[in-house]
């Protein structure tokens, strides 16, 4: 037995290559085991969300052209729809390379209002020719305890949609995919969904739902989202639904202690973007959320990708150093040195990764 495959079985896995009633999943039957994992996980951790709007409005509030030394145009959208409640719309700032078209394009939620942010080195990302659209995600819904009183949160019933608000965010974001549709820019066959930590768990949860994205990148994501839970360092189901219960539905924290009888783990939500693509980041320092567990579940979900397309995250049988990048399967690791942070260089491992995607 190697050393990855002793690691994964002490973490005692549920195995996503069966399905619930323990029938084994094949690559025919698939797509059936791809729908039972995003119940499993609706049902579990995250909630479920209402179906999409039947149309997405966009306005163009402001245009900036000849931005980022003439490269890029920056508008700012706003996005409106029907709900449940009434009208509801929120803000979009979107990037485009001038003169560009088939962009490869990154769908990013942010933790602040302005642009550019510590977490998003625009220019650069520019002369990778790709474009953003960027999303501040407490216009979507407040990141605080609030009753899912405001933004999204209240225009839906929470009897019929217990969505929490990572769900929300992700959900969000298929708002910019709805959008994009008719924008004439990108290159639909390589749109990204991108987010550190919470909106890196976000980033998982939007792919895994929402087949259009082509990639998902999730950096330092941990809890959660993408490392295993089972035996982690770290933070655990206690601790983020202590301090965040509002992320998830409840019944995610009736596993706080009791993680073992998760009937899921975090590779299921990874598993739930094959065959399309994910980039995984983790950094040296972030033992919170922990980089062994993340990369495990790249390599507890990898057996998806190797049924279906014969390679998920191609690796040595040994865990992660600083300075690894593993990138030559369907889906890609890196481990950085440093703290927990969305950095220039992660983004690099990011573009590189869509730029590859042809
Ligand atoms: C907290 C939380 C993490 C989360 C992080 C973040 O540390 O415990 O799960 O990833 O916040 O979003 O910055």
């Amino acid at each position: 037995m190697g050393i990855i495959s002793e690691e994964l079985a002490k973490r005692k896995l549920p195995s996503v290559l069966r399905f619930s009633d323990g029938s084994p999943v094949t690559s025919d039957n698939w797509e059936k085991r791809r729908e039972e994992l995003l119940d499993i996980l609706s049902r579990e951790e995250y909630g479920n969300a209402p179906p999409p709007p039947e149309r997405v409005e966009t306005e163009t509030v402001k245009c900036e052209e000849h931005q980022y030394a003439g490269k890029a145009y920056v508008k700012s959208l706003r996005l409106s729809f029907d709900t449940d409640k009434g009208r509801f719309s929120f803000p979009v700032t979107e990037i485009v390379p001038t003169g560009k078209k088939k962009c490869p394009t990154f769908v990013t939620l942010n933790f602040r209002a302005d642009v550019p942010d510590k977490y998003l080195p625009v220019e650069e990302i520019l002369d990778y020719g790709c474009a953003i659209l960027r999303v501040y995600y407490n216009d979507v819904a407040f990141d605080g305890e609030d009753n899912f009183k405001g933004g999204i949160a209240a225009m839906y019933d929470r009897a019929e949609y217990n969505w929490g608000k990572l769900r929300m965010w992700a959900w969000a974001a298929s708002r910019v995919m709805d959008y994009l549709q008719n924008a004439d820019y990108p290159d639909l066959s390589r749109v990204a969904i991108a987010g550190h930590s919470r909106l890196g768990k976000t980033a998982l949860i939007c792919a895994a739902f929402d087949k259009r994205f082509a990639i998902a990148c999730a950096n330092d994501s941990g809890c959660s989202g993408d490392a295993i839970t089972r035996d982690k360092k770290g933070e655990h189901v206690k601790d983020i639904f202590k301090s965040f219960p509002y992320w998830f539905c409840d019944k995610y924290g009736t596993y706080a202690d009791n993680e073992a009888s998760m009937p899921f783990d975090q590779h299921f939500l990874l598993s739930a973007i094959a065959p399309r693509k994910v980039a995984l980041g983790a950094a040296l320092e972030d033992e919170w959320a922990d980089p062994d567990s993340q990369y495990l579940s790249a390599c507890a979900a990898s057996e998806v990708w190797e049924m279906i397309c014969g390679k998920g995250l191609v690796h040595p049988d040994r865990l992660p150093v600083p300075g690894d990048c593993f990138a030559s399967g369907n889906i890609k690791y890196h481990l950085r040195r440093g703290r927990h942070f969305l950095s220039r260089e992660d983004w690099q491992h990011y573009c590189t990764y869509m730029l590859d995607l042809r």
